[in-house]
């Protein structure tokens, strides 16, 4: 029988767990903050922002939320992020993806300071992930994971899918998945291959993973002849079809061959949400000197 891995239980241990530990600080007088940014008005976004201050809610942890119009400039946003980076309320910063396409992803995603980066997207962040051997490495460093790549991993360790060894092949090569599931993969000890859409032979490549990761933002594009029996399946996609959300995998077929398989919704989705609740508590812990 094909595993289904549900990011929605999983993630519920994980807030749980974040819960308890906000309400522990609570006690101390000191409560973590999130400030959420959202420029403009597109609608998944507006539904990613609204989960994400919801979860705050529900964890005890304050969220300030900051919408500009899609007309702001640069400075304005620039100006904000830096009132962020200067409020003591404030531990956590997010900067909703994607921006305008007149407003540098960029420049904003280097203005946030890297002690309150709890998307892991700042380039100090980014780097000290890079030169990082091992998870025992990566954790001594304390700095934060993005939150895709860190759920996918807790996802994996949770299900007890051994990792050091096995193939693991990532399909895809974002910044903001791709490549940090990769790095993070490594650091695990698996033998890593991204695949991309210059990949010759593709259903090849895919062909020989023991943990396949789908994160090409294409529906349906993993079919199970591209399947090893027995792999271990993560899908990333979100894809809004008028049918409704499908991944980037056919479930359907691919869920005869797999071992596990994640669903969309309920899979990945949940986990992005929660690995941001434990790095904004880990900011909070970080600005005040706790351990
Ligand atoms: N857009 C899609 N995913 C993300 C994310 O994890 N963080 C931010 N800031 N924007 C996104």
């Amino acid at each position: 029988m094909t595993e289904l891995i549900s990011g929605k239980d999983i993630s519920k241990q994980i807030k749980n767990e974040v819960q308890q530990e906000v309400a522990r600080l609570k006690t101390q007088g000191l409560t973590p903050g999130l400030a959420t940014i959202l420029v403009g008005e597109d609608e998944a976004s507006k539904v990613y922002i609204g989960q994400k201050t919801k979860t705050c809610e529900q964890l005890g942890i304050a969220s300030f939320h900051h919408k500009l119009p899609i007309q702001a400039t640069e400075t304005e946003l620039l100006n904000l992020v830096n009132k962020l980076n200067h409020d003591p309320k404030v531990h956590g910063i997010l900067c909703q993806l994607p921006l305008p396409p007149h407003l540098n992803a960029d420049k904003i995603l280097l203005a946030i300071s890297p002690d309150k980066d709890v998307d892991g997207f700042h380039l100090l962040n980014m780097g000290k992930l890079l030169s990082k051997k091992n998870m025992k490495e990566i954790e001594a460093e304390g700095m934060y994971l993005p939150c895709t790549p860190h759920g996918i991993i807790e996802l994996l360790k949770r299900t007890k899918t051994p990792m050091s060894g096995a193939e693991a092949v990532v399909v895809g090569r974002s910044n903001i998945v791709g490549k940090p599931v990769a790095l993070l993969l490594m650091a695990e000890n698996a033998t890593v291959t991204i695949c991309h859409s210059g990949t010759r032979n593709l259903p090849e490549v895919v062909r020989r993973a023991d943990i396949l990761i789908a994160a090409i933002g294409k529906p349906k594009f993993i079919t199970a002849e591209m399947v090893k029996p027995g792999a271990v399946v993560i899908d990333v996609g979100v894809n809004r079809l008028p049918e409704g959300l499908c991944g980037d995998v056919d479930f359907e077929s691919v869920k005869a061959k797999a071992k596990a398989i994640t669903p969309v919704p309920g899979g990945v989705g949940p986990m992005t949400i929660a690995m941001l609740m434990v790095n904004t508590l880990k900011a909070a812990k970080k600005l005040n000197g706790i351990n």
